[in-house]
């Protein structure tokens, strides 16, 4: 039994973060949890769902501010390239006007809707956004780097998509499938990296930055066709990039399923719904 600050601090400490992320909250607080339902988006109808089947509190993964509250998270992209290689400047170009947009399209969001039911339902109710992406981020990375380092040089797109879809079986379980969206499946994948858990996905930008400064391959969870379609007629001052799409729902059930065995072992009993996959 947790009570959700519980819940909250136990989520932080899987990845070693000191604050809730800015994408993250508890809208009601709660004690004593013993029975959950977790969904990666959840509505009202949710809600009033769990309060009529006796759960103790509601957790979701989607944020529900647009950007207005949960920008900073953006910048996460920043520290993930830079890690990889990118240049501090190069990387901050690539970002920062993404999040002047997000900040001004969360001007027209209504923030309140889905926690004001909450509210007044009395429902333990949070949403834990960046901690489930960052921890499905690492399981991803984990699985492309122990294929490269299996097969070595020769490792090719359809390797790391079979590796994926061997290691997850929430990958067996979503309708999207692991896609590869720019390259071919026998190109070499050479330098990959996961690039999630930094809001949402970087767009043509981070991607073609990426690739400019020694990144072959790049996964993302998601990618707008338009941003692609940019992307794809960039030119990036090499042969080319290749990106791999592993899909979202899968993606993001791969991290909040980590946070759900964490969650379990402090004897919260987790019913998933609303696109959270099992494992
Ligand atoms: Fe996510
Ligand atoms: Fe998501």
């Amino acid at each position: 039994m947790l009570s959700t600050d519980q819940m909250m601090q136990l989520a932080n400490q899987l990845i070693g973060a000191e604050q809730t992320p800015a994408d993250s909250a508890i809208f009601v607080a709660g004690q004593n949890i013993q029975r959950a339902l977790f969904g990666v988006d959840i509505n009202s109808a949710h809600l009033l769902l769990a309060k009529q089947l006796g759960f103790d509190a509601v957790i979701a993964h989607h944020p529900y501010d647009r950007g207005l509250l949960s920008w900073p998270v953006y910048l996460k992209h920043i520290d993930l390239m830079v890690k990889a290689g990118v240049p501090q400047a190069a990387a901050e170009a690539a970002v920062l006007p993404r999040i002047e947009m997000l900040r001004q399209a969360g001007h027209s969001v209504n923030n309140d809707e889905v926690p004001s039911t909450a509210r007044l339902l009395g429902i333990p109710f949070l949403n834990v956004h960046n901690v489930c992406d960052e921890l499905g981020r690492r399981e991803l990375q984990r699985v492309v780097d122990e294929t490269i380092a299996r097969n070595g040089e020769d490792t090719l797109l359809d390797d790391i998509v079979g590796a994926l879809n061997q290691s997850f079986g929430e990958f067996g379980h979503a309708a999207a499938r692991v896609e590869v969206m720019l390259g071919e499946t026998d190109d070499y994948a050479g330098k990959t990296v996961v690039a999630h858990g930094a809001y949402t996905n970087g767009g043509a930008a981070v991607a073609a930055a990426y690739f400019r400064h020694g990144v072959d391959t790049l996964l993302y969870i998601h990618i707008q066709p338009e941003e692609l379609k940019k992307l794809k007629d960039m030119d990036y001052g090499r042969e080319k990039g290749r990106l791999i799409v592993v899909g979202h729902l899968a993606a993001d059930s791969i991290g909040m399923n980590v946070y759900i065995r964490e969650l379990e072992k402090q004897g919260v009993e987790v019913t998933r719904c609303s696109g959270a996959l099992e494992p």
